[in-house]
């Protein structure tokens, strides 16, 4: 490529490209039109909309969502997760710095602990933060009074919230899995971000291999690029796409080794299934919430995995995409 660019690392690659309007943000329409409802709708009450809750996977666009909700309201946004709050007094310092109808948005909010989550309660419903000072019988409480502010919590497992917290969030989005054509506008538009050309071949094969999520997609046109500017090439050509990608070994389904190495262990340690996760996990030697959050929902939403009462299963499917057809037989599962 002519113009070198400045190396990216995934962080700064997603603030680079994070869509800052409605427009940009490409796909979920049925969410984006509801939100826009809850906004409109809160604006013309003035007051400040219901808490959200945002769940899918890890990089279909949540935190990105939260980002545009504060700036249609045209609030401030604050940003923290469940792991960062140790302490009541790290929510309180957050919650007290908060202007009236900001935006609280709390990734990972399955990861919460449990004393933050009590304290959490009043402040979502009463807008106040009861808190303890001091110990044994000294120990007095105080109370805040909050500004009405909207929590956005994200989550990728939902599951993991408990009913209490869940049942504060006014509503609650899923986030699924894009289609070709939005992922490929997704590419065109980071292509036309990054300075970076690419023939319309080529952006379909990026996004055939993206998982059909935007974050993989993006990751997967610097990494193209990088093969095309090696090469001195101009232009990304579909030829040029799909060397780069069989380089980096995604497959045709998107699968990375680390995927197939799951797969892998499924089927021949534990000749397809049905295996508990610990189990699985040990084998493949993944933790077993990567699995979880990572691997699985991709694998089954491909119809390579399935989730059984007894345990995970691998399918035909995944037999015959890794070459090992031969094995099916003996799976006794076909
Ligand atoms: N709907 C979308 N349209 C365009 N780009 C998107 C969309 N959703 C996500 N992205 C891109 O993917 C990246 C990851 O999105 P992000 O909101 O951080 O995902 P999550 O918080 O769910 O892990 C963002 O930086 C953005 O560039
Ligand atoms: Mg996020």
């Amino acid at each position: 490529m002519s113009t070198p660019l400045p190396k990216l690392d995934e962080q700064t690659l997603d603030s680079a490209l994070r869509p800052s309007s409605w427009a940009d943000y490409v796909g979920q329409d049925k969410i984006k039109e509801n939100i826009q409802v809850i906004i409109t709708a809160a604006k013309q009450r003035s007051q400040s909309p219901d808490h959200l809750l945002f769940y899918g996977n890890s990089g279909l666009g949540k935190t990105t969502l939260a980002y545009l909700v504060a700036n249609e309201m045209g609030k401030k946004i604050k940003s923290t997760s469940g792991p960062a709050l140790e302490r009541a007094g790290d929510l309180a310092a957050i919650l007290t710095n908060l202007s009236e109808g900001d935006v609280l948005f709390l990734d990972e909010i399955h990861r919460i602990n449990k004393t933050i989550e009590e304290y959490l309660y009043p402040a979502l419903e009463e807008y106040k933060l009861n808190l303890i000072l001091g110990k044994g019988p000294m120990a007095r409480t105080m109370e805040l009074k909050l500004p009405k502010f909207t929590l956005i919590g994200a989550t990728t497992r939902p599951g993991l919230l408990s009913a209490p917290l869940r049942n504060r969030f006014g509503a609650t989005f899923q986030l699924n899995f894009y289609n070709l054509e939005d992922i490929k506008k997704i590419i065109e538009r980071s292509g036309r971000l990054l300075n970076i050309k690419m023939e319309p071949e080529a952006v379909k094969a990026i996004a055939e291999r993206s998982r059909f999520t935007p974050r993989v997609a993006n990751r997967l046109v610097k990494r193209v690029r990088d093969f095309a500017q090696v090469q001195n090439a101009e232009i990304i050509t579909e030829k040029i796409a799909k060397h780069a990608l069989d380089s980096l070994e995604v497959d045709l389904m998107g699968l990375e080794p680390s995927d197939r190495n799951i797969l892998l262990a499924l089927i021949e340690k534990f000749n397809g299934g049905p295996v508990g996760l610990q189990s699985l996990a040990a084998a493949a030697m993944e933790e077993e919430e990567t699995i979880l959050d990572i691997y699985e929902p991709y694998l089954m939403q491909c119809g390579l995995l399935e989730r059984t009462p007894k345990g995970r299963v691998a399918t035909a499917l995944a037999y015959n995409h890794l070459g090992l057809g031969h094995l099916r037989k003996q799976s006794g599962l076909f």
